[in-house]
């Protein structure tokens, strides 16, 4: 048994608003990927791939710099785990985490704390709780308040053992999650609190918080 990275990075960043692949958004003087990659460098993974918009290929092989591997991508991000698991061809008793590229704020302490997870039940992935009040809404006016306490915000990183994502992915199903392919084969799925900062970069906003905590940080450790 032993532990593979996925990073799904075939996203071209539409919400983002610029042209080109996000995960190689500039970030606090570097590639989007490239922070993503290193924050996860402690994690004992014995081997990787990321999966990059089909053509991008040379182009992240430079960013990712050997530290995993580079695989076309697909349509949806669906496809493109499905293509970057054929690449690992796990053993069945692997755990396979799956990683987005667009969260470079990603713990390595929480990552080995949802493997660990995973590795006791299966399935696991990372959740924060909802601060805000949640509303149903149609047509510009409140529907209802949905009940906060028993939702969670779902990100990654998603652990998974290699035999039930195989299941999961052949099912020719679409989802935003792997969690979601999982669920629908009945398939329990435990959850692992972690922090806001595993936020996913989606709008110029986003891109801005991510850079000033990155440029904190490493003001604070020089
Ligand atoms: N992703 C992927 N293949 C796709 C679509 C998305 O590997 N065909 C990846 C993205 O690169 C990202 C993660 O899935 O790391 C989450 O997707 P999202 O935040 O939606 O990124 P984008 O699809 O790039 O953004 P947008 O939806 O705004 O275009
Ligand atoms: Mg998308």
């Amino acid at each position: 048994m032993v532990n593979l990275l996925i990073v799904p990075a075939a996203g071209m960043g539409r919400r983002l608003g610029r042209s080109g692949p996000k995960a190689l958004a500039p970030l606090a003087g570097r590639p989007m990927i490239d922070w993503t990659l290193d924050a996860l460098r402690s994690v004992p993974f014995s081997r990787g791939v990321v999966a990059v918009p089909p053509g991008r290929e040379s182009d992240f092989e430079t960013v990712v710099n050997g530290r995993t591997g580079v695989v076309a991508g697909g349509e949806t991000r669906a496809a493109s785990v499905r293509l970057a698991f054929r690449f690992l061809d796990p053993d069945e008793r692997d755990l396979v985490c799956i990683h987005d590229a667009a969260r470079p704020l990603v713990s390595a302490a929480e990552t080995r704390a949802v493997i660990e997870v995973a590795e006791r039940e299966g399935a696991a992935i990372a959740v924060t709780p909802i601060a805000d009040t949640v509303k149903r809404v149609a047509a510009g006016y409140v529907v209802d308040t949905a009940d906060r306490s028993s939702l969670a915000a779902a990100g990654t990183p998603q652990v998974f053992r290699a035999d039930l994502l195989r299941r999961a992915l052949s099912a020719d199903d679409e989802a935003t999650d792997e969690s979601s392919l999982i669920e629908r084969l009945g398939l329990p799925v435990a959850i692992v609190e972690i922090s806001r900062l595993g936020f996913k970069v989606t709008t110029p906003e986003d891109l801005e918080m991510a850079e000033a905590l990155l440029r904190s940080r490493e003001a604070r450790r020089s």
